[in-house]
């Protein structure tokens, strides 16, 4: 039964306003001594012309009470509602009983495309924890719109692209024998790029060799394009390995390059526009109209193109390639300029307006380590695998004395999930200090904790050893508190979903799921689950069955596993 329509039927009979209307303004009060719906009569002060608190009294004794409305309040202007419990219960399991495993998924995408670009690391440097942050909420993202039904197609805009590498190609050729760079290739990499930068501050003759190559590189060069290759090899080579160890994966790894000898369209559609002016020899976009001070540029004087334009370029190819509804960026806001300007620039392309209402910034915050921030340029960063792998040995630590078969893959499952809580945990625009040891804090609120109350849930339905038909249930077994406040939070997933998505917010599913948990652990110290008494026992295995399932798949949309045993 859908509670608030039939509480928006009884209102709409009686002042004859839109019930449609009338159920937008319904609200879950916070406190539970407050109804389980709340009406708030001040949306009707206008129209009827009488203070909210005479529209509540008045409308209190106009809606008659009945086996599902238990009792109806009129309190300082807002007209509570309170359900009969065992109808609740009986809804929020019905509801649940109908999807099972894929309790809290949809249709609602269904017919729509979404990118998700995300990660999108530089070769040849460095994988740092901003990276680490994008990579884990664009993934979490993904889950979200895929399960909510969008197509939703993952992108790595990988920089590959810029003078950096014509700098490295110059290095490699110098010192290539040095270094043996397929030993460790980012290290090594950034080695090289650190001296020749020194080298090219010292002797100017260096750096224009350096430009010569970019050139070349540019334009095909058989000896350039072979070592830019390499490089980009040896780095995705690294990368997957922290993809691995994430469970993360794209449809595309095209990358800046790619979009290199699709620039040229991009001036062509400026130029018709009439927006692309000259500016001390550059051809830029002046954007001041639309209150952005700075000017995008799209060719600098030396004919050369940027970082924006291979953007633009790539708008214009995924309009082309996917059709899509939604493009998101998953990227830092020290970008903030850049996308505002990238995306006021691409109305200037021509093309369709519901691409570019499409393209969106998903921006988050600065991340940094209790130590300090890395720089790559100094060379004194920390290598994101090493952290995971940190994690993972730290887990294996804490477990070293449990009774467990696949401890590998557990400390795996755990050391993991407990570095992506801790990113999705807080709004991804918060800055972050990034605690390894607060991550791991196996009673806090923390991606173990959930795990944990999951792998609980398992572990009682192994000993119940079955899982009842909702037929066999009597719903007024789970009208305590403890019990019907769980089935309440279950029973809202779909909307913390959808909401998680309106905002690109997966730290909505994280606080949820944590809610969720400590509900659980509640619910489990309060009750019996294998009692004498068979109605109960099926009701309460059942509620745990549906916390269990609720947590397993919040979980997978964070990108957190579940372990079998912890
Ligand atoms: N490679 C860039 C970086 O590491 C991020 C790319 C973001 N995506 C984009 N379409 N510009 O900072």
């Amino acid at each position: 039964m859908n509670f608030k329509q039939v509480i928006a039927e009884n209102i709409s009979k009686i002042t004859e306003l839109d019930k449609e209307e009338i159920e937008g303004f319904i609200e879950i009060p916070k406190d539970d001594g407050n109804g389980d719906f709340a009406f708030p009569c001040f949306r009707l002060a206008k129209t009827l012309k009488k203070a909210p608190n005479i529209i509540a009294e008045e409308l209190k004794n106009a809606i008659e009470t009945n086996d599902i409305m238990e009792k109806i309040e009129a309190l300082n202007g807002y007209l509570n509602f309170y359900i009969t419990k065992s109808e609740i219960v009986k809804t929020a399991v019905e509801k649940f009983d109908a999807k099972k495993e894929t309790y809290g998924s949809s249709d609602i995408g269904n017919g729509k495309t979404v990118l998700v670009e995300y990660s999108s690391p530089n070769i040849a440097k460095p994988f740092h924890i901003g990276h680490l942050k994008t990579t884990i909420i664009g993934h979490s993202l993904y889950n979200i719109y895929k399960f909510l039904g969008f197509d939703t197609i993952g992108l790595n805009h990988l920089g590959d692209y810029g003078t950096q590498f014509a700098k490295l190609i110059e290095a490699y050729k110098r010192w290539g024998d040095e270094y043996n760079i397929e030993e460790n290739p980012i290290e090594k990499m950034s080695q090289m790029y650190i001296r020749i930068n020194a080298l090219c501050e010292e002797d100017e003759s260096v750096l224009e060799e350096c430009r010569e190559t970019f050139k070349k590189l540019e334009d095909g060069d058989e000896y350039c394009t072979k070592i830019w290759n390499k490089f980009k090899e040896l780095s995705l080579v690294e990368f997957k390995k922290i993809y691995d160890l994430l469970g993360v994966d794209f449809d595309s790894y095209n990358g800046e390059a790619f979009y290199s000898d699709k620039m040229d369209e991009v001036i062509r559609l400026l130029e018709k526009s009439g927006k692309l002016t000259e500016s001390q020899g550059a051809k830029v976009v002046d954007l001041a109209d639309k209150g952005i001070k700075a000017p995008c540029i799209i060719q600098k004087a030396n004919g050369s193109s940027i970082y924006a334009t291979r953007d633009l370029a790539a708008i214009l190819y995924r309009t082309k390639t996917y059709d899509f509804d939604k493009c998101l960026y998953v990227v830092a806001e020290e970008q903030n300029l850049h996308f505002k300007q990238i995306f006021e620039v691409a109305k200037y392309l021509g093309i369709d307006e519901k691409y570019t209402n499409g393209l969106e910034h998903i921006s988050y915050g600065m991340i940094r380590l209790p130590e300090g921030k890395m720089s790559s340029r100094k060379g004194n960063f920390i290598k994101v695998e090493d952290l995971l792998e940190e994690s993972i040995s730290k887990v294996k630590d804490i477990m070293k004395d449990r009774d467990i078969e696949n401890k590998d893959e557990v400390a795996k499952q755990v050391g993991i999930g407990a570095v992506i809580f801790e990113d999705l945990a807080e709004s991804r625009i918060k800055n972050q200090v990034f605690d390894l040891n607060e991550a791991l804090n196996f009673n806090g609120e923390t991606g173990p904790y959930v795990q944990y109350m999951t792998v609980r849930t398992k572990s009682v339905l192994e000993k119940a050893g079955y899982i009842p038909s909702i037929y066999d249930i009597n719903f007024k077994s789970l009208t305590d508190d403890s019990s019907i406040r769980l089935v309440k939070i279950i029973d809202n997933f779909e909307k913390i979903i959808i909401d998680a998505m309106h905002k690109n917010e997966p730290s909505i599913i994280a606080r949820y799921v944590i809610d969720l948990a400590e509900s659980y652990s509640t619910f489990y110290n309060e009750n019996k689950i294998l009692t004498d008494v068979k109605e109960e026992q099926d009701a309460r295995i059942y509620l745990t069955y549906m916390a269990k399932i609720t947590l397993t798949n919040g979980l997978h949309l964070l990108g957190i596993e579940v372990p079998d045993k912890m």
